[in-house]
Formats: C-alpha cells, structure tokens, sequence
C-alpha cells in the first residue's frame, strides 16, 4: 500500500469512528428532548450551543479553534435536524424547507394553550388580533409569554392599510421593543398580512410567530412569507416576503367561525385538491368535512408547502394556485362586497373544469353551501376581468382542470373565458 492509499485508509477509519460516535450523541441528545417534554421544558431551545461551542473549543489547539467552530456548528445543526425528524415531530407537524428560512407547521387541536412550547416567548411579544377574533385566544397565548403586549385591531380587510402598520410599529417602539423580541398574530389572513409586514420592516426585520385561526388562513395565507398591506384600495400593494418562524394551527379555533367564513375558506382546500390531490377531493365529496377537518388542512398545507418550496418567489408553480381566481376575481369586483373571496373562487372554478369534473365540483360546493350561480350582471363580470387582465392582452393564461389531481395550464381568449361564464353560471342556461 503506498502512502496515499494508507492516508486515506486512517480518513475512512476516523470517519466510521465519527459516524458511530454521531449516532451516540444523536442518541443522547433524544434522551435531553425526552427529559424536557416530560418536564414541560422548550425542547428546541439553542441557548445553550454558545456555551457548549465555547467549551468544546478548549479540547483543540488554539490556531485550529475557527475550523473546529465550523465542524461544532455542524454538528449541533445536524443534531437540530435529527431532533426535527426523528424525534420532536409532535402529531401532524410538517416542515417547510426553505434552508435557513426553514420553520415548522404545528397542527394539533388544542395547540393554543401549548404554544409556549414551541415559540421563544420569554422576551416582549406583540401580540396583534383584531376584535371579531375571541379575545381569549391573544389572552391564552399571552399567558405563557413573559412580557406579553396585546393589540386589537378593527376586524376587518380595512384594517389591512397604512395606519394599522404604523400603529403595530409605532406600540412596538414605544414599549422600547429591541431586534430580539417578536411579532405573534393571532388572527385570520388580515391579521397574518399585516403583522407579518410589521415584523419584517421593525428595526429591519424580526422574529414572527403565525396562530391563524380562520379556515383561508389556516390551509392558505399563513404559510408562504407573502406580507402585505393595501393601498388607496387597491389590494396587496405594499409587503415584503418574511417567512415565520413558527405556525401554529390549533383547529379548534374554527369552532368560533361563522359558517359562511368557514366554507369560503375552504374553497381554496377544494381548489388545491383539484389540481393536485384527487384523494382530498374524494375526501370532500364523500367525507364528513367537519370531522376531517385536520386532515384537509394537513393535506392543503402540504400542497402549498411544495409549491411555495419550490417556488419561494412566485416565478412559475405557484400559479396553480390561481385555479379558479381569473373568472373569481372578475365576480368578486363585480359582487362589490356581496360575495366573499372563496365563494368567489368557488365559482370561477366551475367553468375551467372538465365536463365530467364539473358536476362532482358543483355537489361539492353545494355540500359546503358555496355559491354555483352568479347573480351578478355577466357583463359587470366580463368588464371586471378585462380591467384585471389588460396587461394581457386579447387572452389570459389560465389553469384547467380535467380530472381531479391533475391540471393544464393554457392561454385562452377572452371570448371564450366569456363563453364559459355564459355557459356555466349563469341561472337561465342551467
Ligand atoms: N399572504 C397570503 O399568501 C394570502 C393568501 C390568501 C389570502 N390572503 C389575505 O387574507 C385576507 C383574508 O383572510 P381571512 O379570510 O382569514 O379574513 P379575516 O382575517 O378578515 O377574518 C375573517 C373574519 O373572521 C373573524 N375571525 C377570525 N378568526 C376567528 C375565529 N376563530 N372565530 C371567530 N371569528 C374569527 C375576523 O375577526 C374577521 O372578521 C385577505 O386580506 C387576503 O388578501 C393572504
Ligand atoms: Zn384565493
């Protein structure tokens, strides 16, 4: 064996050695995370890795100490990792992955009164709500901050502007909030919009923690980073992408929402099992959608993880999620109010469906008591979609469904985007 080859047999053997001293301490540190959930202790905390990083430092010579640091942080990191994956995964959590931006989705029934256990709450926390959610919500979740700071908001899409933005900065300021304390919605889409552009602008970006309660914001806004306000009406003008570091889904929040909120929301469910989950449709056709509910909001999250994974900026994938939104958001103006976004998108899905599809989404709309008919004027529909559109001119890319799970994406002309309307939603020709 020459030299070479000997040098490398010594690396093989010391990294087998490695690898087998890796799985004890893997071994040890599950050992910590059980002694801590079994003592009510935060399993994730890192407060301790500078310390032990400072005292493992002492064990090599002083001119090879920044190298080591690498190798420690890697060790401590793969250690997070293996906690995630093996161990800590409480029931139904997913991970969104999105490298250092990475953070865990909870869902549990019940979760509200642990979420302590999962947040970094002994520091300042704003905890921004608005008045149609419960009070007792922010309350529980305040309970287990140490310097919890509660601020109701109007309820509202109104409250999604300017004045809220500088109210949430300007209470922060004033209760001389630092770069280490954090931002807590609890709230539906409005509230997770606004909060989460707060934190992404306060002292150039901080901590954010998602409690959505409402249905839309559980299975859609909260995951994603997408922040934003309104501007002189128009929606969604001003934001930034900031991703949370926590969300956490406590299903038994929607006990309190009222049904027409509650079924709009889950129109974007429906819309996500059509175009990539034809088990989740078959779930909602046959199912019993209340009993199931965490199941559909598991199964919708994991469809938007994926598409937000891979498509962080919204470059290209994340266009299916605007199956049903062309003609939805053409109904939604011309409804000037009346109808809510998903009963909106519940409606503009029906005509981009294939013919077989269409009348098992239509049960399915009526089975959640969503709209299938328009009831406004068609041309007030037709006005609104060329107005929304007239970037794209003389057609729109939309997405179409034929059969569930599954989805195409073509450029179509107005005219027959027109004759879809005419054909599907309206009452006469039914
Ligand atoms: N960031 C994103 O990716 C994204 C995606 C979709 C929608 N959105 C935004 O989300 C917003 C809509 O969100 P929404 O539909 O959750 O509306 P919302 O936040 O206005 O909530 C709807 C109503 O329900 C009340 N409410 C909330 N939780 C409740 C509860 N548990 N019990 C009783 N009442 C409760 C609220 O007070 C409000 O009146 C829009 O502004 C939209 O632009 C954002
Ligand atoms: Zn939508």
């Amino acid at each position: 064996m020459n030299k070479l080859e000997s040098a490398r047999k010594k690396i093989n053997d010391i990294d087998k050695d490695i690898a087998e001293l890796w799985l004890k301490r893997m071994e040890a540190v599950c050992e910590v995370s059980e002694y801590k959930r079994e003592n009510g202790l935060s399993v994730l905390d890192s407060s301790r890795e500078s310390e032990l990083i400072g005292r493992e430092l002492e064990y090599v010579p002083e001119e090879l100490r920044s190298c080591y640091t690498v190798f420690l942080k890697g060790v401590l990191a793969s250690s997070r990792q293996y906690q995630r994956e093996r161990e800590l995964k409480p029931e139904g959590s997913l991970q969104v992955e999105l490298g250092d931006r990475s953070y865990d989705i909870v869902i549990r029934r019940g979760a509200l009164s642990e979420a302590g256990k999962y947040m970094k709450l002994d520091r300042k926390v704003l905890i921004v709500t608005d008045d149609g959610v419960p009070a007792s919500y922010a309350e529980t979740v305040a309970a287990q901050c140490s310097e919890p700071h509660i601020l109701t908001l109007p309820q509202g899409e109104k409250t999604k502007c300017l004045e809220s933005f500088r109210l949430i900065l300007r209470t922060m300021l004033e209760r001389g909030f630092t770069r280490k304390d954090c931002v807590v919605a609890a709230g539906g889409g409005v509230i997770g919009d606004l909060a989460g552009f707060a934190a992404s602008a306060y002292m150039r970006g901080i901590d954010f923690y998602n409690i959505p309660t409402t249905t839309l914001s559980q299975i859609d806004s909260s995951i994603g980073g997408k922040t934003a306000i309104d501007l002189d009406g128009y929606k969604n003008t001003v934001g930034a992408f900031w991703q949370p570091k926590l969300v956490l889904i406590d299903p038994d929040t929607l006990l309190t929402l009222d049904r027409r909120q509650y079924a709009s929301g889950l129109a974007e469910a429906v819309k996500m099992s059509l175009t990539s989950d034809a088990e989740l449709f078959e779930l909602f056709e046959s199912g019993d959608i209340d009993s199931r509910l965490e199941e559909i909001i598991r199964r919708s999250l994991m469809i938007k993880k994926r598409v937000v994974e891979q498509d962080e900026r919204e470059s290209g994938l994340r266009k299916i999620l605007n199956f049903g939104h062309t003609v939805g958001h053409g109904i939604e103006t011309a409804e000037e109010g009346r109808l809510m976004h998903g009963e909106c998108v519940a409606l503009g899905m029906l005509p981009m469906c294939g013919s077989e599809l269409r009348p098992r989404l239509k049960a399915v709309l009526e089975k959640l008591g969503l709209p299938t008919r328009i009831s406004a004027p068609p041309e007030r529909i037709r006005a609104a979609m060329v107005h929304d559109k007239k970037a794209e001119q003389g057609g729109v890319t939309v997405v179409k469904v034929k059969e569930a799970g599954s989805f195409e994406l073509e450029t179509v002309a107005f005219s027959e985007l027109f004759r879809r309307l005419d054909e599907y939603l309206t009452e006469d020709r039914q």
